[in-house]
């Protein structure tokens, strides 16, 4: 049997410089650049339309861009100006789909051996390989079964077995398990992530899902309208969303509208807070981003930010609370007491946690 960890070592980076798609009069990519590092999990996170199919697909080698050029390790495998292309079966890469695209005439185990067959391995060689990745997924013994016989959770266990049976050294996923129900997904996620790690690849992974961007990825790209908007590991970006849009794409707290005088931060609701020395860079107006963890509910006071509550339900470990704040933007927030519907609550702001982002335009 093939020790697990042949792999590693040959695991491989991918570099994404300037790549650009046009359909039509439609810029779907504007020349968007991404390393993925060797043996690295990168997480393209983006809503719908974003264009996140569209650039694995170009990586795959399942469409050409209209400009830019992608290096898979060593080898230039697509370059819009030299006119380089290396079609898909060229390029050693995996891939998982959200509908699973198994063949079901097949059975398990010669879905999974396709890709060897591919390659030309003789039999014995191709069963050790497809017994070594059912186990690998967790679906030992299940090769004799058919496909539809299995829940959908197996099923898109046996397309990443196809996937990683030949030990790609890069495997790309598109949203991968938005087709199963949220228990199912959040352990498959972890199950993924595992896997990757041991067998050392590289891989871009593609979902609209922030809780399974950050529980899968070293680093999250945050794709916007063709554009990479911030590329960083979960907690950074978190902890430090580089602009009002990825703080409210990642829906970490609430962005209110402020501006300056005299020190103080005044709101729409015309609230004046007094951030510390030096927060506000002496900018005229600017969005305070407040996220959950800058927040405390406390009695409502001058100094703080005032709001009403609008629904509560218990959560097993305490309440989430809907407030409406003053300024009328809306926040989830996770209290230790039950909070009457109609209640005013204010809050305490965690200031070192905020960021003033100002409108430098003005
Ligand atoms: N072959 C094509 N011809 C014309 N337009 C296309 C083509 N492929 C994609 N598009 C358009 O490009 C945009 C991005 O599509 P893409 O499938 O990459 O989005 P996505 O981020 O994967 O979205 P989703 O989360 O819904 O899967 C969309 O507006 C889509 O209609
Ligand atoms: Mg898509």
């Amino acid at each position: 049997m093939p020790a697990v960890d042949d792999a590693r070592g040959s695991a491989t980076p991918v570099l994404i410089q300037g790549i650009s798609q046009t359909f039509g009069e439609t810029r779907v990519l504007k020349a968007l650049s991404l390393e993925i590092a060797a043996g690295e999990t990168v997480a393209l996170l983006g809503p719908s339309g974003c264009g996140k199919t569209t650039l694995l697909r170009l990586v795959a080698g399942l469409a050409r861009p209209t400009g830019g050029r992608i290096d898979i390790g060593e080898r230039r495998v697509v370059d819009a100006d030299s006119g380089v292309f290396v079609p898909p079966e060229g390029r050693e890469i995996g891939m998982v789909f959200q509908d699973y695209a198994l063949w079901p005439h097949m059975s398990v185990a010669k879905n999974v051996a396709f890709p060897l067959e591919m390659r030309g391995l003789g039999r014995s060689e191709r069963e050790a390989r497809v017994t070594e990745a059912l186990g690998l997924v967790g679906l030992d013994g299940m090769g004799e079964r058919a496909p539809g016989t299995l829940s959908g959770g197996q099923q898109q266990r046996v397309a990443l077995a196809r996937a990683i049976v030949a030990r790609p050294p890069v495997i790309l996923f598109d949203e991968p398990l938005s087709n199963l129900d949220r228990e199912l997904r959040e352990s498959l996620v972890v199950d993924i992530a595992a896997l990757l790690r041991r067998l050392g690849m590289t891989a871009l992974y593609v979902t609209h899902d922030h809780g399974e961007a950050f529980a899968i990825a070293d680093r999250v790209a945050i794709l916007s309208r063709g554009d990479l908007l911030q590329v960083d590991a979960p907690e950074d970006l978190v902890a430090r969303p580089g602009t009002v849009d990825v703080a409210t794409f990642l829906k970490l707290g609430v962005i209110l509208d402020g501006r300056v005088e005299e020190g103080d931060l005044v709101l729409g609701s015309k609230r004046r807070l007094r951030p510390p020395q030096g927060f506000l860079n002496g900018d005229r107006s600017g969005q305070l981003f407040l996220p959950r963890a800058a927040l405390t509910p406390m009695a409502v006071a001058d100094g703080g930010l005032a709001a009403v509550a609008r629904h509560s339900a218990f959560r097993g470990d305490g309440y989430s609370v809907q407030l409406e704040l003053e300024e009328g933007a809306l926040l989830d927030l996770h209290s230790p007491r039950r909070v009457a519907q109609g209640e005013q609550v204010g809050l305490s702001v965690a200031w070192e946690r905020a960021r003033w982002f100002p409108h430098t335009s003005l």
